[in-house]
């Protein structure tokens, strides 16, 4: 008898085809199974977040994120993306639709996906976001609060289809790799750690300050690479002001009494991110005006006082000024004389005086701000002196208020005040800003220390 023919072996060639069969049916089978393993898990994981509580946190902390403001599409839906955000030297960037939108938006991403673009900066494909996208600052936002993020976006919005245009950015720098390094130069990984040092108060202000409101992205200074130099009251400069970005500045608000807010009461500060208005302090114009709009408006109030509590407790930082910029300028005597005229008299007629910043004044701000720039006395439309944007030590937000106008809607109540950008030459312009400067804001005008 043949070995072959023995039983044991007959066995084996038979049954190797089956085995050989199976292992193949396992092999390609496995990564399905897989797929379908993971994709229990991914459901598992995001019932336990399709929470209606969870949701909720959620929306809230979007808006102090004010993920709106950047993401919502230029017909206003929110969180559609879509938005253009000039970049200054690099080009424009169009902002992601971040709607639950399985092809246009963020719908298939996991947890984890999402946690990678806040955090680290890290978009879809892996590819390197722009740090237009304040991730630096959502890099200290908490695992909690990241779940309760992803599950509002994920669940609590209303999927929008809307595919952002193409970013359009010189060639030469449209590579992201170079974004790698630089968040490897400058960006701090780590989430929020509280101070044990300090009370929970202080510690939930500074986990806002530094994180979600992102404050620092327009408040703090920048270095050479366009890199905040601080992300928290340990560094150096922290919120001691920010460039100009689009012709707005966002001034020095560290406690320092002369630069800074050090002479502001904590219920002014709260009022002012509340509602953005102080009389005889200081006005919200610009992207100012926008974050109270859409997200310190409608901050809980515990939240406020957290936020005013950390700010008015981190160092100072002296700059250039000598006085406070909202303690400067005095009424207007020298308009009296020229009330009654039509505008077109101070302005129109005699070309002599078309460039007269007292009659430009008369003419275009007297009427909302009063003959003496004293505004009214309900404080509605405010005082031109004693004003931070009038007294500033440089002019950007002056020039910016004048040319568009203030527009700010706060619990339903709409502040306006119209842009002359079109009434006005260049000449008038600058002859009517040299007047307000000097009038209502000017250095002469400090009281001497
Ligand atoms: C100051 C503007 C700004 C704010 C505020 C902002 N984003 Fe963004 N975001 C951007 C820009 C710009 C991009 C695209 C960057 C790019 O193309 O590299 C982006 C990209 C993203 C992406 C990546 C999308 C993708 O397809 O890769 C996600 C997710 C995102 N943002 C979520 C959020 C959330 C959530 C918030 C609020 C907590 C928020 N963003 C607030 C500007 C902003
Ligand atoms: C998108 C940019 C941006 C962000 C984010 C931002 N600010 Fe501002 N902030 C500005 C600008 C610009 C001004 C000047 C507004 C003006 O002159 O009308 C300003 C003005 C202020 C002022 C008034 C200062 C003065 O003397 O007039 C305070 C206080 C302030 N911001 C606090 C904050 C705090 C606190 C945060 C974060 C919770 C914050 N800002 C976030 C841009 C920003
Ligand atoms: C129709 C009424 C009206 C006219 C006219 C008007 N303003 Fe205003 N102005 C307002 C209102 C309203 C505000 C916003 C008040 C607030 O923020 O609560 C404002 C705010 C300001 C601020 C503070 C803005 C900021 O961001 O801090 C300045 C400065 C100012 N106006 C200057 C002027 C000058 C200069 C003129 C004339 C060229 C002028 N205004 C004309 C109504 C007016």
């Amino acid at each position: 008898m043949r070995a072959a023919d023995q039983p044991r072996n007959r066995f084996l060639r038979r049954s190797l085809p089956l085995f050989l069969g199976l292992l193949l049916l396992l092999c390609c089978a496995w990564p399905l199974a897989q797929q379908i393993w993971d994709e229990a898990g991914a459901l598992e994981v995001n019932r336990e977040l399709n929470r209606p509580e969870l949701i909720a946190k959620g929306r809230y902390l979007a808006v102090l994120g004010d993920c709106k403001a950047c993401h919502t599409s230029v017909d206003g839906l929110p969180y559609a993306g879509g938005r253009a955000l000039e970049v200054p030297g690099l080009g424009t960037l169009y902002t992601s639709n971040i709607t639950p939108d399985l092809k246009a938006g963020i719908g298939g991403w996991s947890l984890e996906e999402f946690e990678r673009a806040l955090r680290r900066g890290i978009g879809e494909d892996g590819r390197n976001l722009y740090p237009a996208m304040p991730y630096e600052a959502y890099a200290k936002v908490t695992d909690e609060d990241i779940r309760a993020l992803y599950a509002y976006f994920l669940f609590g919005v209303k999927p929008v289809h809307n595919e952002p245009p193409e970013n359009k950015i010189r060639n030469l720098l449209s590579a992201r790799w170079p974004i790698q390094i630089w968040n490897w130069l400058f960006v701090e990984r780590d989430v929020f750690e509280p101070d044990p040092e300090q009370s929970s108060v202080w510690n939930r202000g500074a986990y806002l300050v530094q994180g979600l409101t992102h404050c620092g992205e327009c408040h703090t200074p920048r270095g050479l690479a366009f890199q905040e130099k601080a992300y928290n009251e340990r560094g150096r400069g922290f919120l001691a002001g920010g460039p100009v970005l689009d012709g707005w500045e966002a001034y020095n608000i560290t406690p320092d009494p002369d630069s800074g807010i050090g002479k502001w009461s904590a219920e002014q500060l709260a009022q002012y991110l509340k509602t953005g208005h102080v009389n005889r302090l200081a006005q919200a114009g610009g992207p100012m005006a926008e974050a109270i709009q859409n997200s310190f408006a409608q901050v809980h109030d515990d939240d406020i006082a957290a936020i005013v509590t950390y700010l008015r407790g981190i160092p100072a930082v002296k700059g250039k000024d000598r006085s406070p910029r909202q303690s400067r300028g005095t009424p207007a005597s020298d308009v009296i004389p020229l009330r009654g005229n039509t505008f077109e008299e101070d302005i129109g007629g005699g070309r002599e005086n078309a460039a007269d910043g007292a009659r430009l004044y008369l003419g275009l701000c007297a009427s909302c701000h009063g003959v003496d720039g004293a505004g009214t006395s309900d404080g509605y439309y405010p005082s031109l002196f004693h004003n931070s944007t009038v007294g500033a030590h440089s002019d950007h937000n002056l020039r910016r208020t004048i040319l568009d106008g203030v527009s700010r809607t706060v619990d339903g109540h709409e502040k306006m005040m119209p842009g002359f950008a079109r009434q006005l030459s260049e000449v008038q312009f600058e002859a009517l800003l040299r007047y307000v400067r000097r009038q209502f804001g000017s250095a002469e005008t400090e009281p001497a220390d």
